[in-house]
């Protein structure tokens, strides 16, 4: 689809942003370096829209940055480790005060870096503004819980969860604002040091909240960078000096970072990577309501979400008519810019469309058909959705994580097969069934829960609400994530020991009487 500028809503267009800073040891420095051009496939006048620069980093200006949180963190001697968990939270009270103030050119850079909705980007800011809220408003819980002194065994404890270290936080395209920061607020607020790199596409949207970081945060608690992975996330993990890598996105980047490592028993991982989340659709199920939910969860933002259902099991008895009414459906959905607030928008990368044909062309010549009149229409940024039948284990559809639209269905005869296939598959995040028989339903939810860590009932797959743990199974992640999670993630539990002795109980009711220790306290956070 053409835009000329013209026919783009005023204030949706866009002047090309020059982003020559990063932040380091809270200071914004002007990058003088090479630079890379960011475009979005979003054309105007026939070519992709020039979206802006950004610096193409290289290793030295990295490894200044890893230098910098690493005395930041100064073995867990630094100012930020060792503050008071209260003062820690005022600080990212003041950063989320800023944040709010960027609201609208995060939105509009969201449209056109990523080509997500109007109302969904909006979504994305708004659900991680809430996501800080709540992570204050979590630790404060938290740390009530710790503020205490148990007594077992004759030994008095005070137990609290302290930071790990150096943090390295790379986030994904498709949530380049939500995920990331999903890993890197609750890394901060526990008092890690972090370096933030983020995604491929998606990367102009966080230049505006540089100065909100360097003045909301001790220098070298958060430090920033663009540029290549190979450039700056790998030199970084072969120093060894990275504690816990966070990571969202694919696990070959987090298999070959944690390769380089050379220190595998320090390295914590925090991974959210691959899913094939499959829709069992049950013989009794209300079609209405599934196949609503089926496109919610197959097609919200083309399918590029880790949870997108990415197969779909229909029964035997069911699947003419659901494809058929499935496949209209999907030839209803509206293509169109993410302003216009269309549901289907451009798919952002721009080899995605040729990887999508690739699929299609694989599953065809294997002995599978396009069931929806307009499924696999080709434009220069977009490949329509294609529903197709009957998927077989020889075709690559069958196995690859798509992550865009195309949505392979499989009939099944007896339960066992989609099991089946759940149990051998590489990964194990989530799963939907629908259905109303609460006799089949009962066993398959006790072997899904097994399968996966979400089974959703009549509903479609997803993250939120981010107060639920967000997890997977195999080769899906590696720890959880959610409001309260993260902050375990982020921490280790540590704590002060003595021996309940009239001589220590004495100095420890002096010491908590003082006030002068920041981690010995049993003050309530309100
Ligand atoms: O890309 C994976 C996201 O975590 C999905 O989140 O289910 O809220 O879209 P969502």
């Amino acid at each position: 689809m053409n835009n000329t500028n013209s026919l783009i809503p005023k204030e949706f267009q866009i002047e090309p942003l020059t982003c020559d800073e990063y932040l380091v040891n809270g200071v914004i420095e002007k990058w003088k370096g090479e630079t890379s051009e960011v475009y979005s496939v979003i054309t105007t006048d026939g070519k992709p829209t020039l979206l802006g620069t950004i610096p193409d980093m290289e290793t030295d200006s990295a490894l200044n940055a890893l230098e910098a949180a690493k005395n930041a963190f100064n073995r867990g001697q630094g100012l930020w480790p060792t503050m008071k968990v209260g003062e820690r939270l005022k600080c990212m009270e003041t950063f989320v005060k800023k944040m709010k103030q960027h609201r609208e050119e995060i939105v509009k850079l969201l449209m056109w870096e990523i080509c997500k909705n109007k109302s969904d980007s909006y979504k994305e800011f708004d659900r991680t503004v809430d996501y800080i809220m709540d992570t204050i408003e979590a630790y404060k819980n938290l740390d009530r819980k710790g503020a205490k002194f148990d007594q077992q065994g004759g030994v008095y404890a005070h137990i609290r969860r302290g930071p790990l270290g150096v943090v390295l936080c790379l986030g994904p395209y498709n949530y380049p604002l939500n995920e990331t920061f999903c890993l890197l607020i609750p890394a901060v607020i526990m008092g890690n040091t972090t370096i933030f790199k983020p995604a491929k596409h998606g990367v102009l949207l966080i230049a505006p909240l540089l100065k909100a970081f360097q003045e909301s945060f001790p220098p070298g608690v958060v430090n920033i960078l663009f540029g290549r992975g190979r450039k700056i996330a790998s030199p970084i993990m072969k120093t060894g000096f990275i504690d816990v890598l966070a990571l969202i996105g694919h696990s070959s980047s987090a298999v070959s970072l944690q390769d380089q490592h050379p220190n595998k028993n320090r390295l914590r991982l925090v991974l959210g990577l691959e899913a094939k989340n499959p829709g069992i659709i049950l013989p009794d199920a209300d079609l209405d309501h599934t196949i609503k939910e089926c496109i919610s969860g197959t097609l919200s933002y083309n399918g590029q979400r880790c949870t997108a259902l990415k197969v779909l099991y229909v029964h035997e008895s069911i699947v003419d008519e659901f494809n058929r009414r499935f496949s209209n459906a999907v030839d209803q959905l509206k293509f169109g810019m993410p302003w216009d607030d269309s549901f289907l928008t451009p798919l952002p990368e721009p080899s995605k469309p040729g990887y999508i044909q690739e699929l299609i062309s694989d599953a065809r010549a294997k002995g599978a058909k396009i069931l929806n009149k307009r499924g696999g229409e080709l434009s220069e940024n977009y490949s329509f959705p294609a529903v197709m039948y009957p998927i077989t284990e020889d075709m690559n559809l069958y196995h690859e994580e798509q992550f865009g639209p195309v949505i392979p269905i499989i009939s099944y005869k007896e339960i066992d097969e989609p099991l089946d296939a759940m149990a051998a598959s590489e990964y194990g995040q989530q799963v939907s069934l629908f259905g109303r028989d609460v006799t089949k339903l009962a066993p398959l939810v006790d072997t899904l829960a097994n399968l996966v860590c979400r089974v959703n009932l009549n509903s479609a797959c997803q993250r939120g609400p981010d107060v639920y743990p967000f997890t997977g199974r195999k080769n899906s992640a590696v720890s959880t994530l959610s409001v309260y999670d993260a902050l375990r993630s982020f921490s280790i539990r540590t704590f002060l020991a003595s021996k309940d002795t009239p001589y220590n109980k004495e100095i420890l009711e002096r010491l908590l009487n003082s006030d002068k220790s920041n981690f010995v306290s049993t003050e309530y956070l309100l």
